[in-house]
């Protein structure tokens, strides 16, 4: 052996590794250079048939080989596209790896299942502006400019925009403002529901600055409380379950005369009001409340440009989040739109 056939190996061995781009053919190298039987090995057998004075010189070479050897390949290897090393083995029994399968959101599942109760009985989904006039949001809506009754409707205005009849411009505080809109581009007998974002200056557990709201209008002759009471309580059976309860309370409304807001039983306490002997945390008395609801005000008909005479009407207006707290028992409304994958992938 001369120190020429060490040099000259390890020369080969690197141009050899730096031309390959698998990582299964550079382990076909290391065996064959590095391996048990490989060629340094084999060199370093035949150490023992050099003169003394070669031995530690050629010893040198070959570690001094073997390191160089030993970098190249794990640089070579460094520098494989991913590809190359993915497509290294293929195992067609190995377990298939699932995307992750994304679903509408729970609000949307919701507002799809409301549209669809209604649907069956006739009411069309429509949607109307978000930036909205004043007129159409309150005015038309028989609650005339300084009125307190508006201090409900904690409404975000917008600066710069004004209408010369209309009035102000608003983020639409309440879905009410559709009724108008709609009896103007119909004339009854009409069903409209009227799904959309909602704007309030509002944020705790039960309110949120941006929510939704469902609202629907009915206008035909010889319309009275009991269309309504029926329409409604069709709905929270087929929403709810046949076993939920429902009742109408009187109440005030501008728009409504005369006006309701709707409960449901209390899904926390099972309409108990107590929980344990405690009272219920969520509703306190059994009953939550849905929304509101009335027979539409003659004034505001007058303002869409139907006869009050003629025609009557009735009319709600629900929280879209609040239906859905109230069917899972959900107390916190910051949870809808929170966007924790742990909370929406249960529904
Ligand atoms: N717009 C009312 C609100 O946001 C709810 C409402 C009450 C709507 C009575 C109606 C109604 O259509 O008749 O609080």
């Amino acid at each position: 052996m001369d120190l020429n056939k060490i040099q000259n190996l390890k020369n080969q061995a690197i141009s050899g590794i730096l031309e390959v781009n698998s990582a299964s053919e550079l382990e076909r190298l290391r065996i064959a250079y590095l391996g048990r039987r490989g060629e340094l090995n084999e060199l370093l057998k035949q150490l023992g048939q050099l003169p003394t004075n070669q031995r530690v010189e050629a010893g040198r070479q070959i570690n001094d080989a073997k390191q160089a050897i030993e970098q190249t390949l794990q640089s070579q290897k460094n520098s494989l596209p991913d590809s190359s090393k993915i497509n290294d083995w293929l195992d067609i029994t190995a377990p298939g790896k699932k995307p992750a399968l994304g679903h509408l959101h729970l609000i949307s599942q919701t507002i799809e299942e409301i549209a669809h109760i209604f649907e069956k009985i006739g009411f069309q989904r429509v949607r109307y502006p978000e930036v909205e006039w004043d007129w159409y949001a309150f005015e038309g809506l028989n609650m005339p400019p300084e009125h307190p009754a508006r201090d409900e409707w904690e409404t975000f205005f917008i600066d710069n925009l004004h209408h010369p009849k209309l009035g102000r411009g608003v983020l639409t505080p309440h879905t009410s403002s559709g009724q108008l809109r709609q009896m103007e581009a119909q004339k009854p007998p009409l069903r409209m529901l009227n799904i959309a974002k909602c704007y309030r200056r509002q944020a705790d557990a039960s309110h949120a600055p941006m929510f939704y709201q469902f609202e629907g209008l009915l206008v035909d002759q010889n319309i009275a409380i009991t269309h309504l009471k029926g329409v409604l309580a069709y709905f929270a059976k087929q929403y709810f379950g046949p076993n939920r309860q429902t009742r109408i309370r009187p109440f005030h409304f501008q728009f409504t005369e005369p006006s309701f807001e709707f409960d449901v039983t209390c899904i926390v306490c099972n309409g108990k009001g107590q929980i344990e002997g405690k009272r219920c945390p969520v509703c306190k008395q059994g009953w939550m409340e849905l929304g509101g609801s009335g027979m539409v005000h003659p004034t505001v008909l007058k303002n869409g440009g139907i006869d009050p005479e003629k025609y009557t009407g009735f009319a709600w207006g629900w929280g879209v989040e609040r239906l859905f707290m109230m069917k899972y028992g959900i107390d916190d409304i910051r949870l809808l739109f929170g966007g924790d994958l742990k909370f929406l992938e249960q529904f």
